[in-house]
């Protein structure tokens, strides 16, 4: 098997990861921050070494403005909800995730808010970051309370100048919030001089870590409301959330060992060097884009930005066939609309969508081209 699919979710895991969840189970095994007793401090301890990890990857000088969630979906909803008052204004990219445009969507239908798409341009190899900027400027108001930006694309690896966007959000006294689904662990990140307010992240792709964690680097001094209410481990005749994070957005008991697990990802995409291993992806698919734009009935799309995910599609054949197709060949791609409809649109991808490709730091040559071989014999049969 040929794994292609890791913008969806990486694997195969570091053996360090595998190994240190399971130690986690095995050895440590004891509800963080919930008592004195050996186990549930070594558990804590465990947790604050991994914030303390994820602040030094994203350049947060606290950790304790690191707070977990379950994934980068409830990190966004965390966020956007929290962040948001009635009547307020939000801006966001037409690359959003459904992650984005759900929450946004819902609080728009019951009135609380409006929002804005902003167009990002990325079908167009011409457009500039100044074209972005302006963009944005234009569609400013004085109730613009956030802008919610996806770092990159999961489609096509379009990425947004977060540095740029953030000095603009500051100029304005907007939130900016970034999604950082597919630039974590992909891309360099530096939430002061990129003034972020919040960055949201899952652990189970490019930090390499297990499903079932995500979470949030607040700006300093940033507060905002929590997205649920439960036990925080102290302060437990408070009939509120404590103030300060990370407490403050993790009710409940946090996943230890998927914590633990992740530690170990973020460890080893720094012994790796996140540089190289963005190189070597980027090479793969550039190589795989070269093969397919030969092809006179396959489009590769936004070809311009092929980088860590490759996204084309075939005239006549539908995206889903082609995945299943590739699938009994034994590759592994994502195929249909990636949760992202407005990227679609904006791409101009056909009805069905499109085929993503995206391989890893441990894919190789020869499996990109072995891939491009049994795709171009595939769909020489699929057309006929
Ligand atoms: N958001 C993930 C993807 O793009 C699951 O596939």
């Amino acid at each position: 098997m040929i794994y292609l699919d890791n913008a969806a979710t990486s694997y195969p895991k570091p053996r360090a990861v595998i190994e240190e969840t399971a130690r986690c189970m095995r050895e440590y095994g004891g509800n963080p921050g919930r008592g004195s007793h050996p186990l549930a401090l070594r558990a804590a301890e465990k947790i604050y070494e991994c914030r303390e990890e994820i602040a030094h990857l994203f350049a947060s000088p606290f950790p304790e403005n690191v707070s977990f969630a379950m994934n980068a979906t409830m990190a966004l909803n965390t966020v956007i909800k929290g962040v948001l008052k009635r009547g307020d204004h939000v801006l966001i990219s037409d690359m959003e995730h459904n992650a984005v445009l759900r929450p946004i969507y819902r609080l728009a239908r019951e009135k609380r808010i409006r929002y804005t798409v902003f167009p990002t341009f990325a079908r167009f190899p011409e457009r500039t970051d100044e074209d972005i900027l302006n963009a944005i400027r234009e569609r400013i108001r004085p109730s613009t309370r956030l802008l919610v930006a996806s770092h990159a694309s999961n489609i096509c690896s379009a990425t947004l100048p977060i540095e740029k966007i953030g000095a603009l959000c500051r100029e304005h006294g907007i939130f900016f919030c970034v999604d950082a689904a597919q630039s974590a662990g992909h891309l360099p990140i530096d939430v002061v001089r990129m003034q972020i307010d919040a960055l949201c992240f899952p652990s189970h792709k490019g930090l390499l870590g297990p499903q079932g964690a995500g979470g949030i680097v607040w700006g300093d001094g940033v507060i905002s409301q929590a997205l649920i209410e439960g036990g925080s481990g102290y302060d437990s005749f408070n009939p509120e959330m404590p103030n300060d994070p990370p407490e403050r957005y993790e009710a409940g008991t946090l996943p230890t060992p998927i914590i633990a697990g992740l530690c170990e990802g973020i460890r080893t995409l720094q012994t790796q060097g996140i540089a190289r291993m963005h190189e070597h992806v980027c090479s793969l698919n550039k190589r795989l884009s070269a093969h397919l734009c030969a092809l006179p009935f396959v489009t590769v799309h936004a070809k311009h930005h092929v980088g860590e995910v490759l996204l084309f599609s075939a005239t006549g054949v539908p995206s889903d066939t082609i995945g299943q197709k590739l699938s009994s060949l034994g590759f592994c791609v994502r195929t249909g609309y990636h949760c992202a409809p407005l990227a679609h649109t904006s791409l101009g991808t056909p009805e069905g969508g499109a085929v993503r490709v995206s391989p890893s730091f441990c894919t190789e040559e020869e499996e990109i081209d072995e891939f491009a071989n049994a795709l171009e014999d595939a769909l020489e049969k699929l057309k006929k």
